[in-house]
C-alpha cells in the first residue's frame, strides 16, 4: 500500500478524530491516515461499486474493521456527524462545488463548522477559490504539489457568521499565502510559459485573459523574490 507524492502530502495535512475520504478510490488515504494516528477513525466513501470494492479489500487486508467503514454515499450527502475533516481530491473544481453548495444547505449536517476540508482539485481551481470566498469558506492554507502535474492543495473551513475572506485576483488564480518553496515558483513559472505558448492562438477575448494570467504570475514572482532577498538580507 504505496501513496502516491499527492496523496501522501494530503496524508501530511490529516489531523483529525474522525475523517471521510470522498471518493477514497482504493481506500489508502483512509487506512494510512488511521495507521499513522491521524484519524482515529476514518469513511472511506465513494459513488461507485469499483472502488467501495477495492476499499474494502485494502481495508481487509490492512486489518482495520473496527476504525475503517466503507460507505455508498454521493458527495457530502447524508456526510456522518461525527465527521471532522473532510477530504475531496482528485475530481473537478466544479464537482467539489457542487458537493459543497449542496452540504451548506443541508439541514441534517448539524456542526458545519467544526469540519476542516483538505480539497485539491484537478481543474478549475480559480473558478473553485472564488466559490469558496463567496460561499463564506475560508482558505487556511494552500500549497502545490508536483507529481507529474502541478495539483493545488487547499485547507478549508466554513465560517458563515465572519464576513467573506476577499481574496485579490492572483490569490484566486494561484492560490492563498502560498509557501515559499521551490515547487510553487516552478508551478508559477511553468504556468506563465503554459500561457504564454498558447496566446496568439486564443481568440481574442480570451487573449485578454491569457494576458491577465500572466501579468499575475509576473506579479506574483516578482513579489516572492523581493520578500525572498529581504529575508537574506
Ligand atoms: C480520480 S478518482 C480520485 C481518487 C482519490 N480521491 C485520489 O485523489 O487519488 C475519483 C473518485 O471519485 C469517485 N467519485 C466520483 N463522483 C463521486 C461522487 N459524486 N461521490 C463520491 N465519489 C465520487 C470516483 O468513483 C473515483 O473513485
Amino acid at each position: 500500500m504505496k501513496l502516491s507524492k499527492r496523496l501522501s502530502r494530503i496524508l501530511d495535512w490529516i489531523d483529525c478524530e474522525v475523517l471521510a475520504d470522498i471518493g477514497c478510490d482504493h481506500g489508502y488515504l483512509c487506512a494510512k491516515a488511521i495507521q499513522t494516528g491521524r484519524a482515529k477513525k476514518a469513511y472511506a466513501c465513494d459513488v461507485a461499486d469499483g472502488p467501495l470494492k477495492q476499499a474494502k479489500r485494502t481495508c481487509e487486508t490492512e486489518n482495520l474493521q473496527k476504525l475503517m467503514i466503507i460507505r455508498k454515499q454521493d458527495g457530502l450527502q447524508d456526510l456522518p456527524q461525527d465527521v471532522d475533516m473532510v477530504v475531496i481530491a482528485g475530481m473537478g473544481g466544479a464537482l467539489i462545488e457542487q458537493f459543497l453548495a449542496d452540504w451548506i444547505k443541508d439541514p441534517n449536517f448539524k456542526d458545519k463548522t467544526k469540519v476542516c476540508f483538505l480539497l485539491s482539485a484537478h481543474k478549475d481551481v480559480s473558478h473553485l477559490r472564488k466559490f469558496l470566498s463567496d460561499h463564506h469558506f475560508y482558505i487556511e492554507k494552500e500549497t502545490v504539489v508536483k507529481d507529474g502535474h502541478y495539483y493545488p492543495l487547499l485547507k478549508v473551513s466554513y465560517k458563515p457568521s465572519l464576513p467573506i475572506q476577499n481574496l485579490l485576483p492572483e490569490e484566486i488564480q494561484f492560490g492563498f499565502n502560498l509557501p515559499d518553496i521551490q515547487e510553487v515558483n516552478d508551478y508559477l513559472r511553468h504556468e506563465q510559459m503554459k500561457w504564454l505558448n498558447i496566446l496568439h492562438s486564443l481568440p481574442e477575448d480570451k487573449q485578454a485573459e491569457a494576458k491577465q494570467i500572466i501579468n499575475l504570475s509576473l506579479k506574483l514572482l516578482d513579489q516572492r523574490k523581493e520578500l525572498q532577498s529581504k529575508s537574506n538580507a
